[in-house]
């Protein structure tokens, strides 16, 4: 994990980064006592095995600060989302962190926010504003980066073949960042091989539902497909079961390149059933923690804290089962 570089700042400078007027919240009277700050999360969802290992890992985070964090799930549902934060503002809480669903439509709630004084803390995913003064730190991947990485194996395994590879995508959830940038991210590693073409892509919204349900339909539009880039494991694991119910050999007779590297995937790909993995980690909840602690001290957080990652192939997964956090 990068460190956090705290820069030294007074309460009035963090009051100038938020544009804050009003109220009792963190350091515009002095840090609070620990036990006294008030944080409200606002989660996407329950969609996914690493939306799930990142909840966890955030309410433990909190609870061990000692620090009391309100939680919502907005059921993937950007309305549910836009309420949470609003009812946040009305109970004053100290700071308000969330994972935007999508990227954009933010702005006008992030305005309340920062007229009612209250810090914002984007954790996981980005918001497409034209003003960064609306929230004072971004915590998460490089999801870009990992869209190369899935493209970059994918370029090197197919580097020798002189035949178009047939490449169908499972996108995540259609305007959010992870969907966006790892889309972009591998589109352009693997335009430097014409041979390599995405036949088909479709949303399976990050579940495995969805990406059971795509890929049936997809295979039978395009049963000679050779690869199948899931935007994340679960929609890989339901791709797993999709070709075997169509009595192929998932990782043979369609290799599969997935991101978040959760147990499931990560067992998967152990099993030979997947052939590559890019990490996207879910443990987010220290560093966070670390950000409130930090605007609540008047010091102003890094503006954006890239989360450290890597690959899998199936060997280092063998390797890193036993001990996976998650
Ligand atoms: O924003 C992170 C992505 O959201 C994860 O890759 C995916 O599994 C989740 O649903």
């Amino acid at each position: 994990m990068k460190k956090l570089i705290g820069i030294a700042a007074t309460g009035a400078m963090l009051l100038a980064l938020t544009g804050c007027a009003t109220s009792g919240n963190a350091a515009s009277d002095g840090p609070k006592p620990l036990d006294e700050l008030v944080v409200g999360f606002a989660q996407v969802g329950a969609e996914s095995g690493w939306r799930t290992a990142n909840t966890k890992d955030i309410q433990a985070s909190f609870e061990e600060a000692g620090i009391e964090l309100k939680f919502s799930d907005a059921q993937q549902k950007q309305e549910n989302q836009i309420k949470a934060i609003r009812s946040y503002i009305q109970q004053q809480v100290d700071v308000i962190a969330f994972s935007p669903v999508v990227e954009t439509g933010w702005d006008a709630v992030l305005n309340e926010a920062k007229a009612a004084g209250i810090p914002v803390v984007l954790t996981d995913r980005a918001v497409d504003s034209q003003d960064d003064s609306l929230y004072v730190s971004f915590l998460g991947s490089d999801f870009v980066a990992e869209g190369e990485k899935a493209g970059q194996w994918v370029l090197d395994e197919y580097a020798d073949s002189s035949e178009s590879v047939k490449i169908i995508q499972l996108e995540g959830t259609t305007g959010a960042a992870p969907a966006i940038d790892r889309a972009e991210g591998f589109a352009e590693v693997i335009a430097e091989n014409p041979n390599l073409e995405v036949v088909a892509s479709q949303t399976g919204d990050f579940t495995r539902a969805g990406g059971k349900q795509v890929t049936e339909a997809l295979l039978k539009s395009n049963p000679d497909v050779d690869l199948i880039y899931a935007h994340n494991d679960d929609m890989g694991l339901g791709a797993i079961e999709a070709i075997e119910a169509a009595g192929m050999e998932p990782g043979v007779d369609i290799k599969i390149v997935t991101v978040d590297a959760v147990k499931d995937g990560m067992q998967a790909l152990a099993d030979g059933k997947i052939n590559f993995i890019v990490e996207c980690s879910p443990l987010l909840g220290k560093q966070l923690v670390d950000i409130v602690k930090q605007i609540n001290d008047g010091e102003a957080p890094e503006k954006r804290i890239i989360t450290e990652e890597t690959t899998f192939t199936q060997e280092e997964a063998i390797e890193a089962l036993p001990t996976r956090q998650y």
